[in-house]
């Protein structure tokens, strides 16, 4: 056998430490696949002194990542700190600095630095993989950049935050309200550290980009992914959509319009039948559909030790077995620019808002919708108090920009008194 793979892992928290156990659990299993062992170096994190459950001690410590990132002594970088800047990016552009292979699970730090980062590795003849990124075990990035590198991708769809789709399925079966459900998640420990990158979209949607990026060959654009988060999805948004047969999912969908490239992760009604109606709990999906191929879909765990130390390791082996693909699946300095296109692709909406529950109001509701060419489907008056009144409209197909325009007249209307909600129908 050739010499070994030395890797220097930075961060153990669930899967540095995954990732250790994997290595020594399949020592010969993955000395085998490889063609060489691979051998764990050096490790860092923040605190030494803590027990993670096992042995560490035959490791070389740094306090500091970046001087673990520079040792001579390990060929692969593997970046398992997290966040978007700080230690987590010193460390991975100083281990790009001194030659090393970068893996790095970090999503948000690639969303915001992926394209300097990539320059950077390409220069150095460095390769930085980052399977891991993007929907927890789902081995989606490999499909994309290798299984699929023949097909012209049109378009990308999925369920890629687990936490929120735990959330929504659980209001559905539970019933309870959506401060109840995410107080749940968050006792079982499913949240991030800051809430927001769940329940705002941001974690799926640096996700999406990244997959963007190797799909439409464009330049990682976080910025260019219309973002809505769902915290403002109500228990009557479940009932109303399970009535009319479609579930309400956190939905990621890229795709190049004629306008550009469309990045949205915005919560939408899917039908209920569908493969992403039916996804439960904490479970990811991804729909790649490609010109030659149609559609592939991946499902699978998009969190947890096991399933994201599996897509390290899946990187980890590759570059043991010499396998050195460009990190978007194209060079870097080959990527383009893509003016950002957002909902450019029409669709019917489902609204809901509460309105003054008096003579005149719903017809100045229509009025607004009508101005603005928003036709209305469906509609219906449900329950009331005193002086209110909840109203749902579900709209013929029509463009965001439409629909945008009118629901910017509803406050000079005086009748509606909450802002709607207004979630996009996908049709799949
Ligand atoms: N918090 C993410 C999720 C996992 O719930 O899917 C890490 O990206």
């Amino acid at each position: 056998m050739t010499h070994p793979l030395r890797l220097g892992i930075a961060g153990l928290g669930t899967v540095g430490i995954g990732v250790v156990k994997i290595i020594r659990q399949k020592a010969d299993l993955l000395a085998k696949r490889s063609g060489r062992p691979i051998e764990i170096t050096a490790i860092s994190a923040r605190t030494r002194a803590k027990d993670r459950g096992i042995s560490l001690s035959k490791y070389a410590w740094e306090d500091d990542p970046v001087a673990l990132a520079e040792r001579d002594d390990i060929d692969v970088f593997v970046e398992l700190i997290g966040g978007s800047d700080g230690p987590a990016k010193e460390a991975t552009e100083a281990a790009i600095a001194a030659g090393k292979d970068v893996v790095t699970a970090n999503k948000a730090m690639l969303a915001l630095h992926g394209q300097s980062i990539a320059e950077a590795a390409e220069d150095k003849g460095a390769a930085l993989r980052f399977e891991a990124a993007v929907a927890g075990g789902i081995p989606v990035v490999k499909a994309l950049t290798e299984g699929l590198a023949g097909n012209e991708i049109t378009r990308i769809i999925g369920v890629m935050n687990g936490t929120c789709n735990y959330i929504l399925t659980r209001m559905q079966s539970s019933g309870l309200a959506y401060q109840e459900v995410f107080a749940e998640a968050n006792a079982l420990g499913y949240l991030e550290a800051d809430p927001r990158l769940d329940v705002d979209g941001i974690d799926a949607g640096h996700k999406l980009s990244l997959l963007s990026a190797i799909a439409f060959g464009t330049q990682v654009n976080f910025d260019g992914v219309r973002l809505e988060g769902i915290g403002r999805i109500s228990i009557d948004d479940i009932t109303q959509a399970a009535d009319m047969g479609y579930r309400i999912k956190l939905l990621g969908v890229a795709q190049k319009t004629p306008r550009g490239l469309e990045q949205r992760m915005t919560p939408c009604l899917v039908p209920a039948i569908s493969p992403l109606g039916q996804l439960e709990g904490g479970t990811n999906m991804v729909i790649l559909e490609g010109d030659a191929v149609g559609q592939i879909v991946l499902s699978g765990a998009g969190a947890g030790e096991g399933p994201t130390a599996s897509a390290v390791m899946s990187d980890v082996i590759d570059l043991a077995r010499g396998i050195r693909v460009p990190t978007f699946g194209m060079p870097a300095t080959e990527l383009t620019t893509a003016p950002v296109a957002q909902s450019a692709v029409p669709a019917p909406y489902y609204l809901r808002f509460t309105l003054q529950d008096k003579p005149g109001a719903l017809a100045k509701v229509a009025t607004a919708l009508g101005d603005a060419g928003v036709s209305i489907n469906r509609m219906r008056q449900y329950g009331h108090d005193a002086q209110t009144a909840p109203v749902l409209i579900v709209t013929h197909t029509t463009t965001r920009d439409a629909l945008d325009h009118a629901l910017a007249q509803l406050p000079a209307t005086g009748v509606v008194a909450t802002d709607p909600v207004a979630l996009r129908i996908e049709e799949l």
